[in-house]
């Protein structure tokens, strides 16, 4: 074909994917306005409520009406609210509220607000993409206030009921007393939350962001906890050889400058036969392996304005969200490990669980 032809257009196939934009359009648009119904209680407030009109959801959130009104607007054109016209009376189905709310048990809204961190950082992606470098971590706005409520959901709160039973005795080991290591906590909520749990136990957290120690060493005071410490610290240089019988790292290794050596010193931190226990992304290696995953464009924008762009900043290996579960197979091997399970969890369908024990 010459340079300045025009290609032959499929009117068919320009009409399909035309209204393919027009979704991405509108669920673009909707994922910042459930964003906004997070933040603001709206969901939390509407689920379970009676029909009512814009005021009366105004009165119950604490809010100004003329934006709830048109928030409203997104949300009913969006199929997300019903609404009555006759009466002006909107309401959330429960349904619908059970993905949106706080207590909702599908909760995903909170998920939503990752578009705005993202959006925060856009101008300088836009710098990356011609230059090369990264954004390094404390560039995001709100990152580990996000990060935190996201890993509530996916994490703390399933530790009892999905994670810990994935190794056969580890609740009775916990209970017992074990030494437990998690690298790249974040917030610090699973340490927190195992360390109420299992008082026998000693906890520590690790992580290079004050401002996450904070927020984790904060918690860990108000709730009155002394078997738990939080310190910050480079993931790849732990240096504690053989003290600990758990190792932990939940959605925190692809992101690292050197995961190689991260993984490396988690095994040099276990005891002979000690547990590492990761949560990492579910995709394959082989891009062409991802059309069927659910979730897989949104991981390859958190990777491209997140993960991988911190990883670069930092000069790093910049593996990507979505470096699968090949690879971590690998790296798990070549950083000592012995034979590694892979398990799938149904409530987070986001991630793999990986269980690897030091040899
Ligand atoms: C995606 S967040 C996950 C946080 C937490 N594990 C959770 O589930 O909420 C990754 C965390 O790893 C931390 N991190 C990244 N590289 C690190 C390094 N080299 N040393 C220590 N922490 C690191 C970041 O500050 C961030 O808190």
């Amino acid at each position: 074909m010459c340079n300045h032809c025009v290609p032959a257009i499929d009117p068919a196939a320009a009409e399909v994917f035309g209204q393919k934009m027009l979704e991405v359009l509108n669920g673009g648009a909707l994922s910042l306005m459930i964003s906004l119904g997070h933040r603001t209680g709206l969901f939390d407030a509407m689920h379970g409520m009676e029909p009512a009109t814009s005021s009366g959801i105004a009165e119950r959130a604490g809010l100004n009406e003329r934006y709830v009104r048109e928030w409203l607007g997104a949300m009913v054109t969006g199929g997300i609210v019903l609404y009555d016209a006759p009466t002006r009376m909107y309401r959330l189905p429960a349904e619908h509220g059970e993905f949106l709310a706080r207590n909702g048990a599908s909760h995903m809204a909170g998920s939503l607000q990752f578009f705005a961190v993202l959006a925060g950082v856009e101008d300088r992606i836009v710098d990356c993409f011609r230059e090369g470098g990264g954004v390094h971590y404390t560039e995001f706005p709100r990152f580990h206030e996000v990060m935190a409520e996201e890993s509530a959901v996916t994490v703390a709160g399933a530790l009892e009921e999905f994670v810990l039973p994935l190794e056969p005795g580890l609740i009775e080991q916990l209970a017992g007393g074990m030494d437990v290591l998690d690298v790249g906590c974040g917030s610090g909520l699973a340490m927190i939350t195992l360390a109420e749990r299992f008082p026998a136990s000693r906890f520590l957290g690790i992580d290079f962001s004050e401002e996450a120690i904070g927020r984790a060493r904060a918690e860990a005071a108000r709730r009155g906890l002394r078997n738990v410490a939080f310190e910050i610290g480079d993931a790849a240089r732990i240096d504690r050889p053989a003290q600990f019988d758990l190792v932990t790292a939940f959605d925190a290794i692809h992101d690292q400058r050197d995961p190689a050596a991260v993984l490396r010193q988690i095994r040099e931190a276990l005891r002979p036969g000690g547990l590492f226990l990761m949560q990492d992304i579910a995709a394959s290696s082989q891009l062409e392996n991802n059309m069927e995953r659910p979730m897989a464009p949104f991981l390859f924008a958190i990777s491209t304005m997140h993960c991988m762009t911190v990883s670069l900043a930092a000069g790093g290996a910049g593996l990507g969200t979505c470096w699968g579960e090949e690879l971590a197979l690998q790296m798990l091997g070549e950083a000592g490990f012995g034979q590694s399970r892979m398990e799938s969890l149904p409530h987070d369908i986001m991630n793999s669980w990986y269980l690897s024990r030091a040899v």
